[in-house]
């Protein structure tokens, strides 16, 4: 999978994400990582990419044509035209949900804002996604497009060694991750919890989920309410009585 990020800084995205696991997967060529400068698209003679705003008010926009000529530059190289997502805090909400969504596309082109925004027109002609990583203020689209391309790579097949890891982690079953153990047995007087120890995979499964099911009533109640929503409890099987000499019940509708 290849995202291509339209930045004015694509050295920062660029850098900072071929480290690590994700490094790995690009040397692997499972993932591309494409950073535009939109400032190579600017006709200014001095590479100018932002102007005031209409109406006035505060700080300096991005200009709809560098945009524009960036994205159209990209989606020229590709098979198929892209979703072009706009990186912005008036977006929908990033979850699990729409990483595992945007993880099927093969190409991504992510649109990273700076200074007071973009020009609402470029968007309106190039963005089919707007999306926000939260509701706080950011002085730009890079960190969010480095959040969301790393939540969406880790799902992408071969890039976790471990193709299990992902379905067991918190929020993929919409619970948060039991608490979790390694060498020594004990340390600062702190024993791993004797379960784990035992061998038995039944018991371990069963704390573990209990455990799940703690943490997220006690830190996401939110989360554990939609859960229990999902996964209502068994009814309780009634105790079998005795035929009733009036014959037998009405059945319940
Ligand atoms: Cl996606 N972009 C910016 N610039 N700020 C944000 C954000 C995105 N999500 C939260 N704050």
């Amino acid at each position: 999978m290849n995202f291509h990020i339209l930045t004015l800084f694509p050295e920062m995205v660029v850098d900072a994400l071929n480290t690590g696991i994700l490094g790995k997967a690009v040397d692997k060529g499972i993932i591309g990582l494409d950073g535009v400068n939109i400032r190579d698209f600017s006709h200014n003679r001095h590479k100018k990419v932002d102007d005031y705003t209409y109406g006035g008010g505060a700080g300096l926009l991005m200009q709809a044509q560098p945009i524009f000529e960036a994205v159209e530059s990209v989606q020229s190289r590709l098979p198929k035209k892209a979703r072009v997502v706009y990186m912005t805090p008036q977006g929908r909400a990033f979850t699990q949900k729409v990483a595992e969504e945007f993880s099927k596309e093969e190409d991504l082109i992510l649109l990273c804002g700076h200074y007071e925004g973009v020009d609402e027109r470029v968007l309106e002609e190039c963005a089919t996604d707007f999306v926000s990583i939260g509701d706080y203020v950011l002085t730009g689209g890079e960190l969010p497009a480095m959040v969301l391309i790393d939540a969406v790579s880790r799902l992408v097949p071969g890039v976790l060694h471990n193709e299990t890891s992902a379905e067991t982690d918190s929020f993929q079953d919409g619970l948060l991750e039991y608490p979790q153990y390694s060498r020594p047995e004990e340390w600062h007087g702190r024993r791993v919890p004797e379960i784990l120890i035992s061998g038995d995979h039944g018991k371990v499964d069963a704390w573990r989920l209990e455990q799940s099911l703690e943490r997220t009533r006690e830190r996401r109640p939110d989360l554990y309410r939609a859960w229990l929503k999902n996964n209502p409890p068994a009814p309780k099987k009634r105790a079998k009585r005795k035929a009733s000499p009036d014959g037998p019940e009405e059945s319940p509708a």
